[in-house]
């Protein structure tokens, strides 16, 4: 993932000068002792500014540039650029040490600094065993760090979000919406099931009430809409293809004598397409915050 780019180089041409051997470790293992823990705490500082490239973000740029660069140039044998650049990558992953102090073990500098030495030397062998153990730092750290660090920096979380119940006309948490909709479409079925289909309607208006009433929820996180697209995240989860499941439920009430398998297909398409397909995306994340904040 990290130097995705440089598979676009032709394999055949760079065997001999040991690049190969850093796309051959591209697929390394989880650490037995993988844990879903919040990032430190001297990673917030580089994460202040909402809406501005984090500085560590940044960092990792540059360090990955100047990795690849190196190789770059190595398989057009110009050496020289290719010293320049593992002087400018050996800087850079200083610098990356230095900004974590947690994190400080998960860098190799003697190898990254033996780097610089061995492309002077055209060391191709040993060029190639410092570009996989190096490779290696940026893949154990990655599986071990990012999924909670995206979790922590790059999800919101759901506290700080209020939605407008639209039945009581008042604000309520986001879990607490969660079971007033939950609530709402389970009542739909309970009456369907007891015949009592006037109820039903009643309970499916309210339900419906609900479910577009978190429309208006999106937008608190997916602040930059979709604009080179003609389609919105609103189109998922609570789009007009759930509406419709509704109107023909409403459609079959109408009828008198609404049919149990029409009922029963359209709730299951609720059920999957809005509830479980959301949940699916936004869940984990929002579980995994809840839990850090238990802890503490
Ligand atoms: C000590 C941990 C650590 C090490 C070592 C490390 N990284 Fe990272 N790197 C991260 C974390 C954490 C992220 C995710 C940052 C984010 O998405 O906010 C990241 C993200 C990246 C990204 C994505 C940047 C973007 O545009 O989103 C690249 C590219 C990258 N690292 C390259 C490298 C390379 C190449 C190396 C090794 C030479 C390396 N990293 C070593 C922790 C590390
Ligand atoms: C608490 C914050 C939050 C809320 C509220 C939220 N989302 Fe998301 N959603 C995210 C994040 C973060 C991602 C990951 C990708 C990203 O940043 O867009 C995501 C991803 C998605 C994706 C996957 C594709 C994409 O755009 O990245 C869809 C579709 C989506 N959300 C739809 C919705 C819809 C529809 C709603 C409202 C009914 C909603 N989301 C409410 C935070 C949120
Ligand atoms: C915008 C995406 C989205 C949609 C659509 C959605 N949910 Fe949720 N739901 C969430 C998120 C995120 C949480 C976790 C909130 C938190 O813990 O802060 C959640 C939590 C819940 C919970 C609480 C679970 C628990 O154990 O605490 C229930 C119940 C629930 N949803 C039911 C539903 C039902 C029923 C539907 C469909 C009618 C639905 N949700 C539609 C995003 C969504």
């Amino acid at each position: 993932m990290d130097v995705l780019h440089l598979s676009k180089i032709k394999l055949k041409k760079i065997t001999a000068l040991g690049l190969a051997f850093f796309l051959i470790s591209a697929a390394p293992a989880f650490p037995d002792d993988f844990l879903v823990s919040p990032p430190p705490k001297s990673m917030d500082k580089y994460y202040a500014e909402p809406g501005t490239p984090s500085e560590w973000v940044t960092q990792m740029q540059t360090l990955s540039t100047a990795f690849s660069s190196v190789f770059v140039n190595m398989e057009k044998k110009r050496w020289d650029q290719a010293e320049k650049k593992a002087a400018l990558f050996l800087k850079s992953y200083e610098k990356a040490s230095q900004m974590v102090p947690e994190w400080e073990k998960e860098f190799d500098l003697k190898s990254a600094a033996e780097l610089k030495e061995s492309i002077e030397a055209k060391d191709i062998e040993k060029i190639g065993a410092l570009s996989e153990a190096l490779g290696k730092t940026c893949s154990h750290c990655h599986l071990k760090n990012n999924s909670s660090v995206w979790i922590r920096y790059h999800w919101p979380s759901t506290d700080t979000i209020k939605v407008l119940d639209p039945l009581e006309d008042k604000e309520v948490s986001y879990p607490a919406y969660m079971k007033k909709l939950s609530d709402s479409l389970q009542r739909i079925s309970v009456n369907f099931e007891q015949n009592d289909f006037q109820q039903a309607w009643q309970t499916l208006e309210i339900f419906k009430k609900r479910l577009t009433s978190l429309k208006s929820v999106c937008s608190k996180c997916h602040v930059s809409e979709w604009t080179k697209s003609s389609v919105s995240v609103k189109d998922f989860f609570v789009g007009e293809d759930i509406l419709y499941s509704l109107q023909k439920i409403k459609k079959d009430f109408a009828t008198g004598e609404p049919s149990e398998k029409i009922f029963r297909k359209n709730i299951d398409y609720i059920n999957n397409r809005s509830c479980k397909m959301c949940h699916l995306v936004h869940q984990p994340p929002a579980f995994i915050q809840r839990a850090w904040k238990q802890k503490k």
